[in-house]
């Protein structure tokens, strides 16, 4: 049976016991719905954590109102179970809220948080870290582990850690994939199985793209080719696709090895994100 503590203060109580035990403690903060995604996060920080935390909480303030708040994956059983598998160095945190009735104190990051997803989710960064920082107090662990899948999300999170000088060392985590290149989403739950035939094609033209570049293809070039090739194969809007700066996430057209094919489309209902280096884009088969 897996730990999974509900009450925000007995889970401080219990942190704050580990650690002074001389027990190395890591968070990996989730919405649940868990995937392999999740579980490489968990399993990375295993390696050098005595207990760790996971966070289930489908955070309300990173949804604006027409969002998918409603339907976003509830499978909380599911999800214990999957963190049980991995041993009892795993437990759980899922509150029912984080937030007091009358919260009322919003971080705002600004900086890296403002280009791609700050454009096209204007509400989506504060939600972010302002619950993250929340879980930061709730959970004083020594590390905190994210996903690169949401690149910007983690230049966020380091950039508010370094502006705070909040105490946690922050670790970040290759994008775990499908077989067919899809990169893992609790989102990816909405497609429709002829939108998931078509989903890996988005990773696919990323790497077209990145070799269109290194052939010697202006980046804007490729990238437009790409996206009129996406829209022809049936995805719908695009939000961007583009070269991205790895640490300022401003856009660029000096593309290096660590440059950033940052990319946001709809697919049917499901809008999908996915980004990698241009030299894992180069680099992939
Ligand atoms: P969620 O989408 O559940 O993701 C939780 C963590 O898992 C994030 O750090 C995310 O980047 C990582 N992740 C998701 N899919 C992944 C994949 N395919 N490979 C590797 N890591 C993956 O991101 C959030 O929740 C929320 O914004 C949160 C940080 C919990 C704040 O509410």
């Amino acid at each position: 049976m897996i730990s999974c503590y509900k009450i925000i203060q007995e889970m401080q109580a219990a942190v704050s016991q580990w650690r002074a035990e001389g027990l190395r403690t890591a968070l990996v903060p989730t919405m649940g719905g868990l995937h392999e995604g999740h579980l490489a996060l968990v399993k990375a920080a295993m390696k050098t954590h005595d207990k760790i935390v996971v966070s289930l909480y489908v955070n309300p303030t990173q949804f604006a109102a027409h969002e998918d708040l409603d339907k976003y994956p509830r499978q909380q059983e599911t999800d214990l179970a999957l963190l049980a598998q991995l041993g009892d160095k795993v437990c759980a945190f899922a509150p029912d809220s984080l937030y007091q009735e009358d919260h009322a104190t919003f971080i705002t990051p600004q900086g890296c948080a403002l280009p791609l997803e700050g454009v096209h989710r204007p509400h989506f960064f504060q939600g972010v870290a302002t619950v993250v920082m929340r879980l930061f107090q709730t959970v004083p662990a020594h590390s905190a582990y994210f996903g690169e899948k949401d690149f910007q999300q983690l230049a966020v999170i380091r950039q508010m850690v370094r502006d705070f000088n909040w105490p946690i060392t922050i670790h970040g985590v290759p994008t775990m994939r499908a077989y067919d290149g899809l990169a893992l989403s609790s989102r990816n739950a909405y497609l429709s199985a002829a939108d998931r035939a078509i989903a890996p094609r988005l990773y696919q033209l990323m790497q077209s793209c990145a070799q269109d570049v290194a052939s010697g293809i202006a980046p804007d070039a490729a990238c437009a080719k790409a996206i009129t090739t996406l829209q022809a194969e049936g995805f719908g809007a695009i939000d961007y696709l583009a070269f991205h700066d790895a640490l300022s996430l401003q856009p660029t057209d000096k593309v290096t090895a660590s440059t950033r094919l940052m990319a946001a489309l709809w697919l049917g209902e499901t809008r999908l994100i996915d980004n990698d280096s241009f030299e894992n884009l180069c680099n992939a088969q």
